[in-house]
């Protein structure tokens, strides 16, 4: 079933020189690049962006990483695109996930962890209005 998702190269990934790297995966993988958007997050967009996250222990850190430089933010569209973008990111945890995927591949931290994607159509719709705005 044809599908959007959205993600997000985070500040970590930028500052690696990793955004090439990371949005060929996407389109040697099969993906078609809709929407590309470089910008910096601000304090109110961040909070906004990870809402569902504002009661846990680790949303100051989250917010003041996300909002640390530079992000690229992507819509990409093909079969699956939702759950297929979320294997091919990998765990949360870089330093768990599994050789082959993206965290997996280029990173060993936690709130530092290359990427973000969307895990619903929900978060797909609340997040792209939140970075595309
Ligand atoms: P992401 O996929 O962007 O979704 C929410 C982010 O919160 C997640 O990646 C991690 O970077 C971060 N995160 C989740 N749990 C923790 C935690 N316990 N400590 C620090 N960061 C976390």
């Amino acid at each position: 079933m044809t599908e959007k998702s959205l993600f997000i190269v985070k500040p970590d990934a930028v500052a690696r020189n990793l955004v090439g790297e990371v949005i060929s995966r996407f389109e040697r993988k099969g993906f078609k690049i809709l929407k590309l958007k470089m910008f910096t997050f601000t304090q109110e967009q961040a909070e906004n962006f990870y809402g569902v996250h504002k009661d846990k222990p680790f949303f100051g850190e989250l917010t003041s990483f996300i909002t640390s430089g530079p992000v690229v933010a992507a819509i990409i569209e093909g079969n699956n695109a939702i759950a297929t973008t979320r294997i091919m990111i990998g765990a949360t945890k870089s330093f768990e996930a599994a050789p082959g995927s993206i965290r997996g591949d280029f990173g060993l931290g936690f709130s530092e962890n290359i990427i973000h994607a969307s895990d619903s159509q929900e978060s797909f719709d609340h997040e792209s209005r939140v970075a595309f705005e």
